[in-house]
């Protein structure tokens, strides 16, 4: 069955020493208090990755990832980051698609079908995001924005390589807006995302997927958003910056 999963995703914030001591904090909280029934993920920005690998070795349930990977191997690209190197730092995962790499750095479905080639390719789990902006939810379009996406970005990939992948539903308007998908809104968008899948790969990858929600999610609504029956956990932005919170999003699946 499938795994529910509380990803964190730092985007640009946390100087070294801060996003070093952050961790801590999280491996320390989730080693004595979680049970262990869900996985946790941190996706920091780069500079953080080796260290706060070295600090979650042994425990289980821990895990890390990177926000991005350039789509070639390797080889004379110039301030790029390979996903062998995230790799060879220990971690597990890679984010892919995220809105803000698509709406500011151009990233378009077929490059980002390229780097989820690669990311399995070198052993790194994508975080696929998908979601709709404000005007394709108020046109009615979201489920067609939404398909595309993955039929682009993922449906290349045979029933096994899919098995790696974890997808996050982030609808544009709820990121860092404080505005969140309600519960029967977000568990509306999950329904068709796991049915797409069912319609593509069958009923047995669509149950094995974890889908995350991601967008404005915090201590006060994951509940709600979390028992869901199609919602497998969160990618969170803002809540995931602070141990506290994040702890508290992580333990709704206690
Ligand atoms: O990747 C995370 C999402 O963009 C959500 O960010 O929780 O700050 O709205 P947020």
């Amino acid at each position: 069955m499938r795994k529910n999963i509380v990803a964190g995703n730092w985007k640009m914030n946390m100087e070294y020493e801060q996003g070093v001591s952050l961790f801590s904090e999280i491996v320390n909280m989730v080693k004595d208090e979680v049970i262990g029934k869900q996985e946790v993920v941190v996706c920091s920005p780069f500079i953080h990755l080796a260290a706060i690998s070295k600090l979650s070795a042994g425990v289980s349930n821990v895990h890390i990832g990177a926000q991005n990977i350039n789509d070639h191997e390797s080889g004379a690209y110039t301030g790029e980051i390979s996903a062998a190197q995230v790799k060879s730092t220990g971690a597990a995962y890679v984010i892919l698609g995220h809105s803000e790499r698509r709406a500011y750095y151009g990233e378009t479905d077929e490059l980002l079908a390229t780097k989820v080639d690669v990311a399995l390719k070198n052993g790194l789990k994508p975080i696929f995001c998908i979601g709709e902006t404000k005007d394709e939810r108020e046109s009615g379009s979201y489920f067609d924005v939404i398909k595309t996406q993955l039929s682009k970005g993922l449906f290349h990939l045979d029933a096994a390589a899919f098995g790696n992948i974890v997808l996050a539903y982030e609808p544009v308007w709820a990121i860092g807006t404080g505005l969140t998908a309600s519960p029967e809104q977000a568990q509306e968008v999950h329904a068709f995302i796991r049915q797409t899948l069912a319609d593509q790969y069958g009923a047995e990858v669509a149950d094995n997927t974890s889908i995350l929600y991601g967008g404005s999610a915090n201590p006060s609504n994951a509940q709600s958003l979390f028992s869901q029956p199609d919602i497998d956990g969160g990618l969170i932005g803002g809540a995931s910056l602070k141990s506290r919170d994040f702890l508290q999003i992580i333990n709704v699946f206690n």
